[in-house]
């Protein structure tokens, strides 16, 4: 059987992901790696048979690489992103699209001028929780939406220890991103006003330039608002790597879900305990399993059987836009319509 070949730029933390899914799955092959640094990429490469490179240019000359994940820290997705179009390759690009609005137009024409998948790896659109809130905003269950407030957080380790570039990246563009994307889609609607506050009194006296946290109020084309909040302080005591919490009140009901307590399975030893990962990225029987592989999962499939992406370049777009009005509210005290 003929196999189609994908890629995989960036073999860090989230690209290891991308790796077990692609790598297992029937009728597709993984044919090359690329990361900045070699061992890495020889690591995920070798775990696959795949060919391992430095640089991504190397990757993207191979005609056997139909599709490829783009997994570099988000101020690196530009600039590969419109190579891979360019060589005329599917696009699965991890959350943010780009960092500016200018970038994220650039990556949706060139790969609309090359006739390529462009995908954005909003993953969130694949978990039970919130798939299950937005069937009931979209059949009109709750009514029509009035307000929102979503919650999503990660434990301070994140951005200290577990990113080395959180210093060149904000909380709102590692989940915020997510927050947002997810807002839209539930609500099935577009922002159409923002007001936002941050705050930066630990994380830049701790040596790591960048915002504690974001405090973001958006007003919907529909009149609906919605309250966002991203915060890269919280206690690493925490049971949950994130905090995740979300309500929707509709004129005639209201959802509420909790994405923290998501780890249903406790084990307590004699020293230690442990809430294990059930939810977002668990394996069973040696298989990736999990909303977040799900979305990777979709895009393959998009490509091996040639069917429409359930999140595209534009999602990616406007959620960028959206971050870029918050940046700006928070610099200048001011709220920012948008286009
Ligand atoms: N860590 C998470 O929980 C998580 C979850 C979902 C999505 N993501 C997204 O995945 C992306 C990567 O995040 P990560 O956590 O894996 O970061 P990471 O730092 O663990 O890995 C990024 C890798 O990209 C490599 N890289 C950088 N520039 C490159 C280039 N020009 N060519 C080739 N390789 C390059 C780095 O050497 C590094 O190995 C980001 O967009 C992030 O938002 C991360």
């Amino acid at each position: 059987m003929d196999t189609i070949g994908f890629g995989i730029i960036g073999t860090g933390l989230w690209g290891q992901l991308h790796g077990a899914v692609y790598g297992s799955a029937e009728g597709v092959e993984l044919v090359g790696v690329a990361d900045l640094v070699e061992e890495r990429a020889e690591a995920l490469a070798g775990k696959y048979g795949a060919a391992a490179y430095t640089d991504y240019r190397e990757l993207l000359a191979d005609d056997r690489v139909k599709a490829v994940s783009i997994v570099t820290p988000d101020f690196a997705h530009t600039e590969i992103a419109l190579a891979a179009a360019e060589a005329g390759k599917h696009i699965l690009c991890e959350k943010p699209l780009a960092t500016s609005v200018e970038d994220c137009e650039r990556i949706v024409a060139a790969a609309e001028g090359a006739g390529v998948k462009l995908m954005v790896d909003f993953h969130a659109r694949w978990s039970p929780l919130m798939y299950q809130a937005r069937d009931a905003v979209q059949e009109g269950r709750i009514g029509e939406p009035q307000h929102v407030y979503y919650r999503l957080s990660d434990r301070i380790s994140v951005p200290t220890n577990m990113l080395s570039w959180a210093g060149k990246s904000t909380v709102m563009w590692f989940i915020g991103s997510h927050s947002i994307d997810t807002v839209r889609w539930i609500l099935g609607d577009e922002v159409r006003r923002v007001y936002a506050v941050s705050g930066s009194r630990v994380l830049k006296k701790m040596g790591i330039d960048t915002a504690d946290y974001y405090q973001a109020t958006l007003e919907f084309g529909s009149g609906a608002t919605a309250v966002i909040e991203n915060s890269w302080i919280m206690p690493n005591t925490m049971p949950n790597i994130i905090d995740l919490k979300c309500e929707v009140v509709g004129s005639k009901g209201a959802v509420y879900f909790d994405g923290s307590h998501h780890r249903a399975l406790e084990e307590y030893t004699e020293d230690d305990a442990k809430y294990p990962d059930v939810f977002v990225m668990p394996t069973l029987y040696g298989r990736q399993q999990g909303f977040a592989a799900e979305s990777i999962r979709h895009f393959m499939e998009s490509v091996v059987e040639d069917r429409p992406l359930q999140v595209t370049g534009q999602d990616g777009l406007e959620v960028t836009k959206v971050i870029c009005a918050i940046e700006e509210s928070c610099r200048t005290g001011q709220p920012v319509e948008l286009g």
